[in-house]
């Protein structure tokens, strides 16, 4: 078996291939041959080192592929099934705990940059009739934090707005759950071509963050009142600007961190007066995601694929990402 491992304390050019033999499955494991992965902001950060991890560490939290052999304890899979990994395998139900969250696929715990590996047999979902492992590997991140952003902690009706930022992996899939789900979505980004892009796939309106920093206001009119929901990405960098996109009483999923935004000071009597709900998720659980699937093969939602690269090209794909030219997901398959 093949797979990259992080050496050096991260840095793209510590990025390294190892060979080693096939693991065996444990009584209650499954061995899977991985065939994909897809890059997430997340998977970003480890790798350049931004989110320390142990040496040697196999990065990526996305994975999709077939099982190729089972522990004796084994009863959900069989030899030949396809599966998709989950961010958290601890967390198959319920709310979050730390214990559930503690393993951190691709951080905390190996991830699915490699041929081959033996994981839990409850830690995987099978992936939705029809998708390539390709198509798979974009779910188990970012699909499953819009879904729960939106459907699960949001509680999202035919009818309500919704807004996204920027055109990442996580934000497009927002954008395909909303519309799937019956709402109209707004979007803003720093490109006028992806901006054409967002109208094409339905988005009532879109602002340039780039050119008007005022953009929360911008949605708030165009919405005509402010928007039910909103996906932050930006956290101190956004969040002032999407408190001014809410209606009242809207809902902010606070997810990310992007353009520097790990801290930031709040406006907090626009936060109060609108009677916000501001709410923080990571990723979700293996219920929401066996949900999502369903949702997805019901709707015959298919995920937007940006560009695909090969086993070899890790650094490259992360470069790619960094230069922010992709809409969607990239992915890596082998
Ligand atoms: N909490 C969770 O569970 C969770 C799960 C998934 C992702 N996240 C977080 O969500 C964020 C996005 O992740 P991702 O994997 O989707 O990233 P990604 O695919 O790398 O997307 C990056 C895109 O975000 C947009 N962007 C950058 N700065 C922005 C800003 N200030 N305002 C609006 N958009 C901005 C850009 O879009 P344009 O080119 O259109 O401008 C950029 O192309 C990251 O912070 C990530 O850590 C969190």
């Amino acid at each position: 078996m093949k797979s990259v491992h992080i050496t050096n304390g991260g840095g793209l050019e510590h990025l390294q291939i190892v060979e080693s033999a096939n693991p065996t499955p444990k009584d209650n494991e499954i061995l899977v041959g991985w065939h994909a992965t897809s890059l997430n902001y997340h998977d970003y950060l480890v790798a350049i080192g931004g989110i320390p991890v142990m040496n040697n560490r196999i990065p990526m939290s996305d994975g999709a592929g077939e099982v190729l052999a089972i522990g004796k304890d084994v009863l959900d899979w069989k030899i030949g099934d396809k599966v998709m990994s989950m961010f958290f395998p601890g967390w198959i139900d319920g709310p979050p705990k730390l214990e559930k969250i503690a393993g951190v696929s691709g951080e905390t715990i190996d991830g699915y940059m490699t041929t081959h590996s033996c994981v839990d047999q409850n830690s995987v979902t099978r992936i939705p009739k029809g998708f390539s492992y390709a198509e798979a590997a974009t779910l188990p991140c970012a699909a499953l934090t819009a879904w729960n952003g939106l459907m699960y902690t949001g509680k999202l009706k035919a009818g309500d707005s919704v807004l996204i930022e920027g055109t990442g992996g996580m934000s497009i899939y927002g954008l395909q759950i909303a519309k799937a789900a019956g709402a109209k979505v707004f979007a803003t980004t720093s490109s006028e071509i992806k901006k054409e892009r967002l109208l094409s796939l339905g988005c009532e309106a879109v602002v340039n963050y780039k050119e008007n920093e005022r953009w929360g206001k911008e949605i708030y009119k165009l919405s005509d009142g402010g928007v039910d929901h909103v996906l932050d990405v930006g956290g101190g960098s956004t969040m002032n600007q999407s408190i001014e996109a809410s209606k009242i009483g809207g809902h902010i999923t606070s997810i990310g961190i992007l353009s520097n935004g790990r801290k930031g000071a709040i406006t907090f009597p626009k936060l109060f007066f609108k009677f916000l709900h501001l709410r923080g998720i990571a990723v979700g659980n293996r219920d929401m995601q066996n949900e999502m699937i369903e949702a997805i093969e019901i709707n015959q939602l298919k995920p937007i694929i940006d560009k695909s690269f090969g086993f070899e090209e890790l650094a490259d794909a992360f470069k790619y990402q960094e230069s922010g030219q992709h809409f969607g997901k990239i992915v890596l398959e082998w």
